[in-house]
């Protein structure tokens, strides 16, 4: 077993065969880059599910380990893209010769939805007057937040969350491998565990195992543990919590959340999503309650207070109760 690399990065996919699930982006991507003269691309699609994994395979089919020093730029956008990194960097990488003639020269940029605005139009400038054998690879989240110029000079390929087993799976293959020793009647409940708390995002999955391994939580499984250094509500306090909506008592689920230390509304609010079955809340007042979950998301990605926008959820669930 080794700690010294992070497993995400010691089982990131190098050939289009190692990546998990993607099957429709990494079908058509395999008869895309056939073509040397194809488009630029932009990845969409959840973290954690093999955007960057791609775009590097790709830049590694094309270059070799020497050319991929100089001939590929990968920048991540959210730290690094303003206006001046975009007119400096680039554009000298943009512009300075090839060593070989007909290479090609990649650049990924990460995160491209996090460009301001602006910056996208001097980007989309950028893409225009680049020579044919520049490549660029735009990853986003939310391709909704890239303009509508630079998507057009685009071919779009999706990529999807990651289901249950395809998580189960691999974190059972690095198990193998790093030949961890997980108590065998607990270990389904382990992988099921692990895979909650990613929400399909396989990076998140990977980063949870390593970390349940490096603070020896493997031997006993303290599966409650687990869960609250992730910054989940552990079975108790979901319990309490779940416990005092059915009851209708406001104060007490307003405790039990201040009692949270690290309150992490995010997962809150999906923890709290799946146990609204057992909350007795009206079956045909869910789907109302489903779009002011919606909308508190967005409040809280806003910047609006989390313990605010948590206690207004937790008022209109018991609001959405039988009697
Ligand atoms: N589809 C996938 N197949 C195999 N491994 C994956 C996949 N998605 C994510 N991973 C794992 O998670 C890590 C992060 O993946 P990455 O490609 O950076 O995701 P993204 O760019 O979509 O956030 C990888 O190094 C790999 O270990
Ligand atoms: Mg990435």
């Amino acid at each position: 077993m080794s700690l010294e690399i992070p497993w995400t990065e010691k089982y990131r996919p190098h050939s289009f065969e190692d990546i998990v699930s993607q099957n429709v982006a990494i079908n058509s991507l395999k008869e895309f880059i056939k073509n040397p003269n194809m488009p630029h691309m932009i990845f969409t699609g959840p973290a954690g599910t093999g955007k960057t994994s791609t775009a590097l395979i790709i830049a590694e089919n094309f270059l070799n380990n020497e050319d991929l020093s100089v001939n590929l730029l990968e920048v991540n956008a959210s730290d690094t893209v303003r206006i001046d990194f975009v007119r400096n960097v680039l554009k000298n990488f943009v512009n300075q010769n090839l060593i070989k003639e007909n290479s090609l020269k990649f650049v990924i940029l990460d995160e491209a939805d996090n460009i301001p605005g602006q910056v996208q139009q001097a980007l989309r400038r950028i893409i225009e007057k680049a020579s044919l054998n520049i490549k660029f690879i735009l990853l986003c989240n939310y391709i909704n937040r890239i303009i509508d110029p630079i998507i057009s000079r685009c071919a779009v390929f999706r990529f999807v969350g990651l289901p249950k087993e395809k998580i189960i799976e691999r974190l059972k293959h690095i198990t193998k491998n790093e030949k961890l020793k997980i108590p065998a009647d607990k270990a389904e409940k382990f992988f099921e565990l692990l895979f909650f708390i990613s929400g399909g995002d396989l990076r998140k999955a990977i980063n949870t195992l390593q970390m349940s391994v490096s603070l020896e939580l493997l031997e006993n499984l303290e599966l409650n543990e687990i869960l609250r250094i992730s910054g989940f509500m552990d079975e108790k306090t979901l319990e309490d919590l779940t416990m005092a909506l059915k009851n209708k008592d406001f104060g007490k689920s307003r405790e039990i959340i201040d009692s949270m230390e690290t309150l992490d509304s995010r997962n809150f609010i999906r923890q709290l999503t799946e146990a609204l079955p057992r909350v007795n809340v009206e079956p045909n007042k869910i789907p109302t309650l489903r779009a002011y979950i919606g909308e508190i998301d967005y409040r809280i990605s806003q910047g609006a207070s989390e313990k605010i926008q948590v206690s207004a959820l937790l008022a209109k669930i018991i609001e959405k109760m039988g009697i």
